[in-house]
């Protein structure tokens, strides 16, 4: 059986924006970027727990809403001085559709 579920299109996306899905597993935020490229991020800042999803997204990186962390998109990382953590999880694209995979 496929892990992967639909989460919807990239027109739903806000472009240098988020959405965000709820899922067994909390809060995900789908992100895209300038290029059209997609990531999926928990929605939860390792610094304090800010909304990744309302943040601005530059290139790889979201910057979070509240104190101006920077989040790697492809890692998760917190970027610079700081250091933590925002759990990643494999999103594709096929065509327009965006499916999300929250085993890996
Ligand atoms: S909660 Fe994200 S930078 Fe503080």
């Amino acid at each position: 059986m496929s892990s992967w579920i639909e989460v919807g299109q990239i027109k739903d996306i806000p472009p240098l924006g988020a959405r965000v899905v709820q899922t067994g597993q909390g809060d995900i935020a789908i992100f895209r970027n300038s290029q059209n490229e997609i990531f999926a991020l928990r929605d939860k800042c390792p610094h304090k727990g800010g909304p990744l999803s309302q943040g601005i997204v530059s290139g790889k990186t979201v910057t979070c809403p509240l104190h101006n962390w920077k989040i790697s998109l492809e890692n998760g990382e917190a970027m610079g001085p700081d250091s933590g953590c925002s759990g990643v999880y494999a999103v594709k694209l096929e065509g327009e559709k965006i499916f999300l995979n929250l085993n890996k």
